[in-house]
């Protein structure tokens, strides 16, 4: 079985190989393709990934084609990791919205956006030249914004999921302070990609996040940057992406005087570049573990099992709406339960979302629409229309200023500007 990853240089890969490296018997994979345009990237972390596979014993080849048709051509799946402009021009998301008092995140408000225009129709045309030699591959998005970019591959007519670490992490550390097996404990996780919540945690068909929330209350707050009397009056875990709607002033108050995550993430990437370039190096470094990626090998590990390796299980994924939840068009993407077997990706019965949660998907469903469209199709008027659409954004005068700044500072990336 052969993997292609787009975006192969990334300093995740090793993550992933490590995670396939572990998982040999359900993925019997002989080929993992990393394709990169920075192949001076590529050549020290396809280095460090060989070291990996050898010290497990694990047969698989690695290699570095220099298309993207070469990279799919024979491949099951294929995995999108890319980042359109690299850190340089996360930072600018990252700061450039704070100028207008907006908060500053790569995925979140109009750094989302921009990363949204940078980046769908790079990874449309990909997936365009993907499916001309692998019709029938998979393709799992990891490239964020993952609600929107998988909703433009699914639109495109693509076998896509989307998938995100945030729920895996969940289910983890909330095992881990039971001193379960991970495995044990199913999530009712809502909404949409970086827009969630965990309304309960099932062990044994019980719910266990009343007693998570009391015995653990104030980890699991700090874990999510919010206070721990908001997750108790709801009774429910937002993920740490709803800190910059509910305390949208406090995070640009902060991000104001903050190094930008960007320029925290160079610094680590340039670290642990160097470790991969060493050839006595075949671990994933520690390092590692300071980026945000936690479990994304087992999540990404996992789904391909089930998708390629004949092994059901119920994961929470990027998938079309369909129904899941009544009060979104079919055709949006949310993050869900889902039982995932070869055949794909099946939500499960969502329970009723009160107005408290309802209100703001519906709110964000409708500014990724106009996000996707305005990133397919250009303009400046779509990008402030996007942004008018916003929750974080929605007055008429800063959706005007910010739209122009947006599209200023990402003209090298797009076509239309
Ligand atoms: C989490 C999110 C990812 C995001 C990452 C950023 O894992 O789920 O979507 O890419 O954090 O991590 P970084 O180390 O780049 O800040
Ligand atoms: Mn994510």
């Amino acid at each position: 079985m052969k993997l292609a990853v787009v975006g192969g240089a990334s300093t995740y890969t090793p993550e992933l190989v490590d995670g396939l490296a572990r998982l040999r018997e359900v993925l019997p994979v002989t080929e993992i393709a990393l394709l990169d345009p920075d192949r001076a990237r590529l050549e020290p972390v396809a280095g460090v990934s060989r070291r990996i596979l050898d010290k497990a014993g694990h047969p698989a080849e690695v290699s570095t084609p220099s298309t993207v048709e070469d990279a799919a051509d024979g491949a099951s799946a294929v995995l999108f990791q890319l980042r359109v402009g690299g850190q340089s021009a996360r930072h600018v998301d990252e700061t450039l919205p704070l100028e207008c008092g907006c908060v500053g995140q790569e995925t979140v408000g109009a750094g989302g956006l921009a990363m949204a225009l940078r980046t769908v129709p790079v990874v449309l045309e990909l997936a365009r030249r993907v499916a001309a030699v692998a019709p029938s591959a998979w393709l799992v998005d990891f490239t964020n914004p993952v609600g929107i970019v998988t909703r433009a591959l699914l639109d495109a007519g693509h076998k896509a999921i989307g998938l995100c670490n945030v729920a895996i992490g969940f289910q983890r550390r909330f095992a881990g302070m039971l001193g379960i097996a991970a495995e044990r404990l199913a999530l009712d996780h809502v909404g949409l990609n970086h827009l969630t919540w965990e309304r309960a945690a099932y062990v044994a068909g019980e719910d266990v996040l009343p007693v998570l929330l009391e015995r653990h209350g104030e980890d699991i707050a700090a874990q999510v940057g919010l206070p721990v009397e908001l997750l108790r009056r709801l009774g429910a875990v937002p993920s740490y992406y709803l800190r910059y709607y509910y305390e949208h002033d406090a995070a640009v108050k902060e991000q104001m005087s903050a190094e930008s995550r960007a320029s925290q993430v160079a610094a680590i990437e340039d670290e642990l570049l160097a470790l991969y370039a060493d050839p006595s190096v075949d671990t994933k470094p520690e390092a590692l573990t300071r980026r945000g990626g936690a479990f994304y090998s087992d999540a990404a590990v996992d789904l391909l099992a089930s998708l390629l390796g004949h092994v059901p299980s119920v994961q929470v994924v990027n998938i079309r709406n369909d129904g899941a939840l009544p009060f979104l068009p079919d055709d949006a993407v949310v993050e869900v339960p889902a039982s995932i077997t070869a055949s794909g990706a099946q939500s499960w019965p969502v329970r009723p979302v009160p107005p408290l949660y309802s209100g703001l998907i519906s709110h964000v469903a409708a500014y990724e629409a106009l996000a996707g469209k305005a990133a397919r199709l250009g303009g400046v008027d779509l990008v402030a229309d996007a942004l008018l659409a916003h929750p974080l954004v929605g007055q008429a005068s800063l959706a005007e200023e910010l739209a122009a700044k947006l599209v200023t500072a990402n003209r090298p990336f797009l076509r239309w500007a």
